[in-house]
């Protein structure tokens, strides 16, 4: 097995790892599930996650919570903050100085572009970016490219479409930056007004296959071998009337699925609004809650790694 480049390092950003690591990382990914409980559960003994959510979360903080229970580790943190010293004025410099105290990691979301670089250099304890305003989500791209390993048994030459808020989604920029490292057809599409922010991906854009449309034809659907549904992001408009004018213009349904791929992969990050119907979950290309449930696993190797170089 390769080196474990993640040892003792913060995870700010995808783009700080390279395709070996990302291999690495799905190796553990499968070796950690065919561990027994007690194995497993061997690995974090007395080691504590610590986390901080300034924004609502669901999936992200309780698979990282799972996790950590699963290897035997305890978590430990704050989900409303309005329940912490930050109503009393405390500064986000020392907020995230003193969880790293009582930790071994810290997991931080936040609104601001930034903040998990910035907590990086303040904390103690590696830094996980558990989503950093609209820039980064880096552990969601790792499970969303391990999910489409697990369907599609490679990256490699697949058509990927990113369909949705590309303009706010922060999942969308890991995901691209990690799919970089392959050789892909991304066809992204998205209302002109959410389109990607090419100032965010200007430096990778001439070397990838990315292609630009507005509109689900049926031409674009029969060449897509994964789709990745996302969510547009109603919190981070500046205006809800502009939000109101193209909510709910894509939603991915029986319809739309006859058009595609029999074989298409559908993932989402998830949560979900009105995008995709829940009446397509029973297929066999609906693959969003798999993917939800690759993120306890991922994550948990991923935090094994990065608290061991042997990690097991
Ligand atoms: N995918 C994701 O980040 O979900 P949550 O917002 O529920 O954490």
């Amino acid at each position: 097995m390769a080196d474990n480049k993640f040892f003792k390092r913060s995870i700010v950003s995808i783009r700080d790892f390279t395709v070996d690591d990302f291999t690495y990382l799905f190796d553990l990914t499968d070796r950690i599930q065919t561990l027994t409980t007690n194995e497993r559960g061997e690995i974090a003994k007395g080691l504590i996650l610590g986390y901080i959510f300034y924004e609502y979360s669901t999936r992200t903080r309780l698979s990282f919570e799972s996790a950590m229970a699963s290897i035997g580790g305890r978590s430990l943190g704050i989900s409303d903050i309005d329940s912490s010293s930050i109503m009393k004025g405390e500064s986000y410099a020392d907020t995230i100085k003193t969880i790293s105290l009582y930790s071994d990691v810290v997991l931080i979301r936040h609104p601001s572009d930034g903040s998990s670089r910035y907590a990086s250099e303040i904390s103690d304890k590696p830094v996980i970016n558990g989503g950093s305003g609209s820039e980064e989500h880096p552990t969601q791209a790792m499970l969303d490219v391990y999910t489409i390993f697990k369907e599609k048994k490679r990256v490699d030459g697949l058509s990927i479409g990113i369909i949705g808020d590309l303009k706010y989604g922060r999942t969308v920029y890991s995901l691209i930056y990690a799919l970089s490292n392959y050789d892909v057809n991304i066809h992204l599409v998205s209302p002109s007004m959410l389109k990607i922010r090419n100032e965010s991906i200007y430096d990778i854009a001439n070397n990838m296959k990315m292609f630009h449309h507005t509109e689900l034809t049926d031409d674009l659907l029969k060449e897509l071998d994964v789709m990745y549904v996302t969510r547009i992001q109603r919190e981070r408009f500046p205006d809800l009337q502009e939000y109101k004018k193209i909510q709910g213009l894509y939603n991915i349904d029986e319809n739309v699925l006859k058009r595609c791929k029999s074989d298409v992969s559908i993932l989402h990050p998830l949560p979900r609004v009105d995008e995709i119907s829940s009446s397509i979950d029973n297929t066999k290309n609906a693959v969003y809650f798999k993917q939800a449930s690759y993120g306890k696993e991922l994550r948990s190797a991923l935090l094994s790694a990065l608290l061991h170089e042997k990690p097991f």
